[in-house]
């Protein structure tokens, strides 16, 4: 295959590129979406600006990094095509509006046993300001952390689920309530607290503040206490970029390596978009 000589550009923090001059849209050759891989790897988040999707080639683009992954919240998913979560506090289509849903660090459906690989959310109706995307690098925050706590966390195991955090959003006003049969399906899920990330073979913290609950073998207390402190440091300045949504953005991440928030904003202008979500492997 020949190389295709991608025009990635870095943003202000290592973690995220802009991919310049290529149009999701079209039916790409395999060694541009080669050359996206690779980026990625190398830039676990990717924006492309400017683009114009229809549900038909956001899916047909997400489907060539592989099998994509619904979402449990059905009355959030696009009524045609259900791989495509509807994130808009106007209920764009029919679906539940969403206010500030996703404003705590997570990385996609941890509280899942086969969590996704990456996501792709492709912002076509964006705030004039706020409304923004945190992201937090995931490896360099496991790499920076003491020896004593790489020791303490190397080879535990995190309990993942979706039903606290749901009952939270549901209190605050931000997700609609499902009934306790619907809530059955979220049972407890176990995950590495550090994963080795599957084509890096690099180390990253694997919890987050949105979905782990417990350290296996840890008293709660005890679990929470270490789950703050990991998640505080995750999050610390240094780790993080902040992505400023312009209209028409894609923005594509990797969540075996990152977490990432949304951030409040004027719920009086609308926020549209559409993220897909692409099926990874069992967290090892
Ligand atoms: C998400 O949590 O997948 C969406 C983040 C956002 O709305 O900015």
């Amino acid at each position: 295959m020949e190389q295709f000589d991608l025009s990635v550009e870095p943003r202000d923090h290592a973690l995220a590129a802009t991919v310049h001059d290529i149009d999701l849209s079209q039916d790409l050759d395999e060694a541009v979406i080669a050359a996206i891989r690779a980026a990625w790897m190398k830039n676990p988040v990717l924006v492309f600006p400017g683009q114009t999707l229809t549900p038909e080639q956001h899916l047909a683009y997400s489907r060539r990094f592989g099998d994509l992954q619904g979402h449990t919240v059905k009355n959030i998913l696009h009524p045609e095509y259900p791989e495509i979560l509807v994130l808009s506090n106007r209920g764009r289509g029919g679906t539940a509006p969403i206010n500030n849903g996703g404003a705590y660090w997570h990385s996609d459906i941890t509280y899942e046993e086969i969590p996704p690989m990456g996501s792709i959310l492709y912002g076509f109706e964006v705030p004039p300001e706020d409304g923004d995307t945190l992201y937090a690098d995931m490896t360099a925050a496991y790499e920076a952390l003491d020896g004593e706590t790489k020791g303490q966390i190397d080879g535990t195991i995190g309990i993942h689920t979706y039903r606290n955090r749901h009952l939270a959003m549901v209190e605050a006003g931000v997700r609609p309530a499902q009934t306790e049969e619907q809530m059955a399906k979220w049972a407890d899920v176990e995950h590495p607290v550090v994963r080795t990330h599957p084509e890096t073979g690099r180390k990253a913290l694997y919890i987050n503040e949105g979905f782990t609950n417990a350290i296996k073998g840890l008293a709660e207390d005890e679990g929470r206490q270490l789950l703050d402190r990991l998640c505080a440091h995750a999050t610390e300045d240094r780790f993080v970029y902040r992505h400023q949504w312009q209209p028409c953005d894609v923005v594509m991440w990797d969540n075996r390596c990152t977490m990432h928030r949304a951030t409040t904003y004027d719920l009086s202008y609308e926020r549209s978009m559409h993220r897909t979500t692409i099926r990874g492997i069992k967290p090892a």
